[in-house]
């Protein structure tokens, strides 16, 4: 009797929800994503996501047969095309084969892969180092373990500590702390002051500040000197994710903390091979005790393959000529100042200082996609950077220089630009 009743009760309420569905959308399977999509793209907000005939490495590609000029790419030192690393790939894929098996826990690490950390470890003047096969699982797989309390046993019933984001990190920063049982906190964007009134309204022992080295959206630096004393007065520590700095900017490449003089005083930097190495793969230098543990607790480097063997022997060729690169280094910074600087005297207003990265403001959804459009009417690529990845009202066009830009490439965008701004009568 109790049980028919229970399942009139349960009929009624599916039904229920089944028809609350179907008048709201929210329909299971493909109706619920259609609608969402016809109204992304009612808003044009779906982006554009060209297919590129053949590789993407120097600043000129194809797309449909045409020719475009782009300032898209983060290959800031043009390593992604470079005969000596494709070589030492090929020899790679020769002698290790095209993956690495298994995890590294599970099935071993390779000889390679520990030559290639301590050589990492050495060029970032740290102890050790630990590679992943991305810098976004790095991000995800190491930050709560540096928060939250040690995952299989207790020895001292430790707590919970407290992660403190500036808020213009990363997305894989953003979702590695949201792993995280520690508690979360947000700090205006280099903003030093509520960085310390956090910090000193925290109770927890153990806490950790996380910001980007080179903002990837801003293109400007942590104020990482302020944060180490900071770290110092309240005993936190410091994990920097430097993608954008590593391989740029200090003295070898070594990175935005090395360039402003701190990197004694952070205790982790995690970067990417993305950018400067123009390849793939992420890693995390640190102490040997923060790696070693992180080595038994980031469930990315656990549960995942590493990067696959032949690419590491192209990442050691990469690092020699990265460390070697000084050349590399002041021609992509070079080029990024000469457009920061003339955009700026044409009269547009620039974001970002000293990094590759060129984010010319624009302020508004609707003239930011006109500006990306007439860019590529004249055959120049540069993405359009709106929600959901910076907010309403604060749209630009992101420029990334790479070393093998030409001064007549970049004369081409200023020219270009100086047009299609005064057209849209943004300068
Ligand atoms: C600041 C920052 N951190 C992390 C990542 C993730 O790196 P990867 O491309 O190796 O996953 C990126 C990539 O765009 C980035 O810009």
């Amino acid at each position: 009797m109790f049980g028919d009743l229970a399942n009139f009760m349960l009929n009624k309420i599916l039904k229920f929800f089944n028809r609350i569905g179907k008048e709201t959308g929210f329909d299971k399977g493909t109706n619920y994503f259609k609608t969402y999509l016809d109204f992304i793209r009612k808003e044009d907000l779906y982006p554009a996501i060209y297919t590129i005939d053949g590789p993407s490495s120097s600043p000129e590609i194809i797309i449909n047969g045409k020719k475009y000029l782009t300032f898209s790419s983060n290959n800031y030192l043009g390593l992604a095309g470079d005969y000596r690393i494709k070589q030492a790939v090929i020899k790679g894929i020769e002698k290790y084969g095209v993956g690495s098996g298994s995890t590294r826990l599970l099935s071993g690490t390779l000889d390679v892969q520990v030559e290639f950390e301590k050589k990492l470890a050495q060029f970032l003047d740290c102890e050790d180092s630990i590679t992943f096969s991305s810098g976004f699982l790095a991000n995800v797989g190491v930050i709560r373990m540096l928060a939250d309390p040690f995952p299989y046993f207790t020895l001292f019933n430790e707590k919970p500590g407290i992660i403190i984001s500036d808020a213009l990190n990363h997305a894989s920063i953003i979702d590695g702390v949201r792993l995280a049982s520690a508690e979360r906190t947000v700090y205006k964007h280099s903003d030093m002051g509520e960085l310390e009134r956090i910090l000193k309204a925290s109770r927890q022992k153990r806490k950790l500040i996380l910001t980007d080295g080179v903002f990837s959206m801003d293109g400007d630096l942590a104020k990482l000197k302020e944060i180490a004393e900071l770290a110092k007065i309240y005993n936190a520590l410091i994990m920097v994710d430097d993608a954008h700095g590593t391989g740029i900017l200090g003295a070898k490449g070594a990175g935005t903390a090395h360039h402003l003089g701190v990197a004694k005083n952070i205790d982790l930097a995690m970067g990417s091979f993305t950018k400067a190495f123009g390849s793939i793969g992420g890693f995390v230098v640190a102490n040997k005790s923060i790696t070693d543990y992180l080595r038994i607790t980031a469930r990315s480097y656990i549960f995942s393959d590493p990067i696959i063997p032949a690419i590491v022997v192209g990442l050691i060729e990469a690092l020699k000529i990265v460390e070697n690169g000084d050349h590399l280094r002041q021609q992509v910074l070079t080029n990024a100042e000469y457009l920061r600087s003339n955009l700026k005297k044409l009269g547009f207003t620039v974001l970002g200082q000293e990094s590759t990265i060129v984010p010319l403001f624009i302020g508004s959804e609707e003239k930011a996609i006109k500006f990306y459009s007439a860019l590529v009417d004249n055959n120049i690529l540069a993405p359009c950077i709106r929600r959901p990845a910076v907010p309403e009202g604060k749209e630009r066009i992101r420029f990334s220089l790479m070393a093998t830009h030409t001064r007549e490439q970049v004369d081409i965008l200023l020219n270009v630009s100086s047009d299609i701004g005064k057209k849209f009568n943004l300068i």
